[in-house]
């Protein structure tokens, strides 16, 4: 069977396969939901990390000012996926916003991390989220999971978030981080908010609509999640990605094709400022464009690896 007929077949229930217990932060987010399914599709245990005290079998409480509220919960787990924090794109960048965005990221894994040193059985694996935001503004650079972090906000959130992830190497046998592009799903995330304003003929590029967009579908995400949960060799950084970097003119048209709308009204840099602030600049004119390397030398192979499938298939 070739690989991407393994990740496949992986994700049915397997009478020959030991069944797993993983633990998920952000179960209830875009990506722990479709994660959780995921993985009770194959029969796999899924234990929730609840923001409060646990009050059903099965749920982990924790606080991210403090960490696990009743470590024990946590025992043995084959994995703890930490997927959660402060929505970034939900409301204006306030201070009291960034302030929730950073401290959600690395202080609360850190405080993560600091209750897994308690366990008698700490976690095989933690893989936690990170975001190609690590990068910064980088223009047209390829960038490899081993290339320097950038400058700005999102760049000191992720870089916080990875190195308080890195330090579960002392309690866990591996770390693996995923960073991710932006998630495409017609269940919400940044296509969510797109898709209103493209489907009235509104849509168009953003800024010069030169910056790489880094992007990656829901489907493909859980399935890259899977194999980091998986595969007892990976460790370190993976960029969650698809396999062809667009830029923001080539996203914007693309997706104009595929919903039958003109893309030809452009957002212009000033104006996005004026509405966004700061936000404008670090989520929608920053530009990444990056490698997918590490996961396709892990063996993984994207269902949708090009963006015009990529996009027939989300909004089909
Ligand atoms: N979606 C994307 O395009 C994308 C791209 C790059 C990186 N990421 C990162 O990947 C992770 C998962 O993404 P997602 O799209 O599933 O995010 P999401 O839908 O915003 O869900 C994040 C989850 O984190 C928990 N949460 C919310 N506010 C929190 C806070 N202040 N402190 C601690 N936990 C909080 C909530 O789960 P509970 O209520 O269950 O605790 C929430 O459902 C996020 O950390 C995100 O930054 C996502």
């Amino acid at each position: 069977m070739n690989s991407g007929a393994q990740q496949r077949s992986d994700r049915r229930p397997q009478q020959d396969r030991r069944r797993l217990r993983v633990a998920v932060s952000g179960a209830g987010g875009l990506v722990g939901s479709a994660l959780r399914d995921a993985l009770e599709q194959r029969g796999d245990e899924v234990l929730p990390l609840v923001r409060r005290q646990a009050r059903q079998e099965g749920e982990i409480g924790w606080d991210p000012g403090s960490g696990l509220i009743a470590p024990a919960q946590a025992e043995r787990l084959d994995a703890l996926v930490h997927l959660a924090g402060e929505n970034i794109a939900d409301g204006r960048w306030t201070t009291a916003k960034k302030r929730r965005i950073f401290d959600s990221r690395g202080p609360a894994t850190a405080r993560l991390v600091e209750s897994l040193e308690q366990l008698q059985a700490p976690p095989a694996a933690l893989v936690c989220a990170s975001a190609s935001g690590y990068f910064g503004d980088r223009g047209d650079e390829l960038l490899h999971e081993q290339s320097l972090p950038g400058d700005g906000f999102l760049a000191d959130v992720c870089r916080a978030w990875e190195a308080a992830a890195g330090a579960a190497e002392d309690v866990c046998d591996r770390v693996a981080i995923a960073r991710l592009g932006v998630v495409l799903s017609r269940r919400g995330g940044a296509l969510g908010r797109m898709m209103p304003i493209f489907k009235l003929g509104m849509g168009g590029r953003l800024g010069s609509g030169d910056q790489y967009f880094p992007w990656i579908t829901l489907e493909d995400a859980v399935a890259a999640f899977l194999l980091l949960i998986d595969d007892a060799s990976t460790n370190g950084p993976y960029h969650l990605v698809g396999a062809e970097p667009v830029t923001n003119a080539e996203f914007t048209s693309e997706l104009g094709r595929v919903l039958h709308r003109p893309t030809i009204v452009p957002a212009p840099a000033i104006g996005l400022r004026l509405v966004l602030g700061e936000a404008a600049d670090e989520m929608l004119l920053a530009s990444a464009r990056l490698s997918t390397q590490r996961l396709l030398d892990a063996g993984f192979e994207h269902r949708h690896p090009m963006l015009r499938g990529a996009l027939e298939s989300v909004l089909g």
